[in-house]
């Protein structure tokens, strides 16, 4: 049993391998927490670890009772307008001006398996048994709305989601305000608020504050999850480690506006919750319709910040990507942007091509620039047809020559966006999000089709569906590179307008889910300018994303380090691509550059063609030894061991060890030379202690305890070319 009901108590206690999630109904019909973490025997009342009591300077909801205030309770979902003063999980504005709301307990029901959410990306079960589902509703009488939380244990994945649908029975409209996917009353706050921020070129650095007082938050009004803070955040305890403490990890299933906040009150209650921003966003609820919540998936770990990284990954890479490719080794690519921009024809793409295959690359990618006028940024956006003028025998003949290799062919788009000199925005200057009252503000020359509207979804998904149709295209990156402004839809009245950037990620799902439906053969990779949409919603129609723009081998390594904490490495577009690089400048060794790439799905973005004898060789060695060991890499328990975000770190380090834990492969980076260094000892992490294990070709043998207590003596297993600044070295672990 995983989720256990006490119909004396009114206790629901949820419990996977190893955690406990428990609360109750309380005597006003709402819900109330009791326990989040470690997991705890099942017993028949865990009444004893609830608790409440009288304090003074407070509202209490019944006459002649000084303990029932939902202001010294935690709550399960909780509510605004009486005794908590807290931010609640959602509001609803009422005809008369009220906002009051009180939602009573009504029915509930436990059932195998897991729904899918209506048009929204979220976890999934192969199998009923692979998870179990509790569904609760409760009703406001006064204004007849239905809302329905719902909880889906994933026992061995050892992770719980939640979701909540509101449900207008009543007559009258109702507005919905807020709606948070999740709240969690941890009861107190000895926390650290870990989150995933930066910006273009630096996505997901860690970022870490201990908890005050008052609201800590991260969010995005930018119309997409963003390169700024990631749809995620976690609490651990000072003490917590990459391997030792505890942590609660919170992350949305969702692509557009989000918020994560911490509220800590005057009691040291630790207030999480996470969903669609409240900020710019309402939703009009007429006579029986509904709404649904994107997903949040909560993970506790007791063994610090990798074991719940373990968690999300193993989930988001076997239970949220799906289709064809989610088990499938991902093709070594080639991808022609840093290679050539705007400025190429059907030559030097075929010649590119040709030189990759002999190299052992797989699959050809041709990036921007080959449809309508589009020779710079400024143009063609919309215009999914193919430029005769580069590419004389079309997208088909291009394709046909590059599969006549024996190479793979895979095409950029960037279906949610127009540009003014397009034949789409001639035709439909309406199709785009806009205040017509307002000037138009512009992002790299282009503007943002209004998904909201299905006309719009339809037209692109014929146009795109024709090329996809009439050439072996197998695979296909899905660009997207600008935030929204002056947001507004024609299409919808004046009091629906605050729904704009929830019903535009609606309809970039919904052309997602037709084209993995029509085309299933192809792996689609999504990208926005690099990372700026790098987020679980996204990961359930696209197996892979470009994990940044930013291929800078040192940079990198923060960037797929933070990118880790939540992400599968499976899931990371990480290229090896031309020095001086061309976003930081800096040279480092082709060595270097691919020892960062391998830990992710390997690919070069750069011209071939212009490579030295003796590097094309070290290209063949390096797509030879990826493909010996991807099966390792995407599939394998991937370990963080050295932080760059260590103040002054100068080192990283991280290995992936395969499931059965017969072979491991470690990474090691050190950024400046240190000169004259100290001893140092690499300990490793994920073997299996009683294994005997070899490292590289190397005679001598290690137990797994040895090498995950004592470790290695680094500099015997560095390699020769392990010199100067950026210097890395990859080691392989066998057990023999
Ligand atoms: C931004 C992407 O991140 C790049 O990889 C490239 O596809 C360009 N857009 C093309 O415009």
């Amino acid at each position: 049993m995983t989720i256990h009901f006490n119909n004396q108590t009114n206790e629901f206690h949820l419990q996977t391998k190893n955690v406990s999630y428990i609360f109750k109904r309380l005597e006003n019909n709402q819900l109330g927490q009791i326990y989040y973490g470690k997991r705890l025997r099942h017993r028949d009342s865990f009444e004893r670890l609830y608790h409440v009591s009288h304090r003074p300077n407070t509202n209490y909801e019944y006459e002649g009772n000084l303990e029932f205030s939902l202001d010294l309770i935690k709550q399960e979902y909780p509510t605004f307008g009486n005794t908590d003063f807290r931010e609640p999980a959602f509001q609803l504005l009422q005809e008369n001006g009220s906002r009051t709301t009180n939602f009573e307990y009504n029915t509930h029901c436990v059932y195998k398996g897991k729904k899918q959410l209506e048009g929204l990306p979220a976890t999934y079960v192969e199998r009923e048994e692979e998870a179990t589902t509790l569904e609760i509703s409760l009703l406001d009488a006064v204004i007849n709305v239905e809302m329905k939380l719902s909880y889906s244990v994933f026992e061995s994945l050892d992770a719980i989601t939640r979701s909540v649908t509101f449900i207008n029975h009543g007559n009258e409209p109702v507005n919905l305000t807020r709606v948070m996917s999740a709240s969690v009353d941890l009861p107190d706050s000895n926390f650290e608020m870990l989150q995933l921020s930066g910006a273009w070129a630096r996505e997901r650095h860690m970022k870490e504050r201990q908890l005050v007082p008052g609201i800590q938050s991260i969010s995005s009004a930018r119309g997409t999850s963003s390169s700024q803070h990631n749809p995620f955040l976690a609490l651990k305890r000072p003490e917590t480690t990459e391997t030792h403490g505890d942590v609660y990890g919170f992350s949305l299933v969702y692509s557009g506006n989000f918020l994560a906040q911490v509220e800590v009150d005057h009691y040291d209650v630790s207030r999480v919750m996470i969903g669609i921003n409240p900020f710019d966003f309402n939703w009009l609820l007429t006579k029986g319709e509904s709404f649904q919540a994107p997903e949040v998936v909560m993970v506790y770990s007791n063994n610090g910040l990798n074991g719940m990284s373990q968690v999300y990954h193993k989930l988001y890479r076997t239970r949220l990507a799906r289709g064809r490719w989610r088990d499938q080794e991902r093709p070594i690519l080639i991808n022609n942007w840093e290679a050539t921009y705007f400025q190429f024809d059907e030559q030097k793409i075929v010649e590119i091509a040709e030189q990759s295959k002999e190299l052992g690359v797989e699959l050809f990618v041709l990036d921007d620039g080959w449809f309508g006028k589009r020779d710079d940024d400024t143009t063609s956006l919309g215009d999914w047809f193919v430029n005769k003028r580069k590419l004389p025998n079309g997208i088909e003949g291009l394709a046909k020559k590059i599969t006549a290799l024996g190479l793979d062919f895979g095409l950029w788009f960037e279906p949610e966006m127009v540009s003014k000199v397009s034949e789409l925005y001639e035709a439909h200057p309406d199709w785009v999000i806009h205040r017509p009252e307002r000037k138009l503000s512009h992002g790299r020359n282009q503007y943002v089709l209004d998904f909201s509207r299905q006309e719009v979804v339809d037209y692109i998904y014929e146009l795109m569906a024709k090329t996809l149709r009439e050439a072996p295209i197998s695979y296909v990156k899905w660009d997207m590179n600008r935030f929204m402004t002056e947001i507004g839809s024609l299409s919808l009245p004046a009091n629906r307008q605050k729904e704009v950037a929830h019903r535009y990620i609606l309809g970039v799902y919904q052309l997602y889910e037709r084209l993995i439906a029509d085309f299933p053969h192809i792996l689609f990779e999504s990208c926005a300018s690099g990372g700026c949409r790098f987020d679980p919603g996204m990961l359930y129609y696209a197996p892979q994303g470009w994990t940044s723009d930013d291929t800078d081998a040192v940079e990198r390594l923060k960037i797929q380090y933070g990118t880790s904490m939540v992400y599968p490495i499976s899931a990371m577009g990480a290229h090896v691509s031309a020095v001086p690089n061309h976003q930081v400048g800096r040279i480092t060794s082709l060595e270097t550059r691919a020892n960062v790439a391998y830990f992710g799905t390997f690919g070069y973005e750069l011209d071939i063609t212009k490579m030295t004898e003796k590097e094309k060789a070290q290209v063949r060695k390096q797509t030879a030894f990826y493909k010996e060991n991807r099966g390792l890499i995407q599939t394998g328990e991937f370990y963080r061991l050295t932080s760059p975000f260590v103040v002054n770190s100068n080192e990283t380090s991280w290995m992936v060890v395969s499931e059965d834990k017969t072979e491991a492969l470690v990474g090691y980076y050190q950024v400046l030379a240190d000169p004259n260094p100290g001893f140092k000892r690499l300990i490793l992490a994920g073997l299996d202690p009683n294994y005997e294990y070899r490292i590289n070709e190397i005679e001598t043998t290690f137990y797994g305890d040895e090498l995950m207590n004592a470790g290695i003596q680094l500099e015997k297993y560095l390699s020769d070319s392990f010199v100067g600044d950026f210097s890395s070295t990859i080691f392989k672990v066998t057990k023999v």
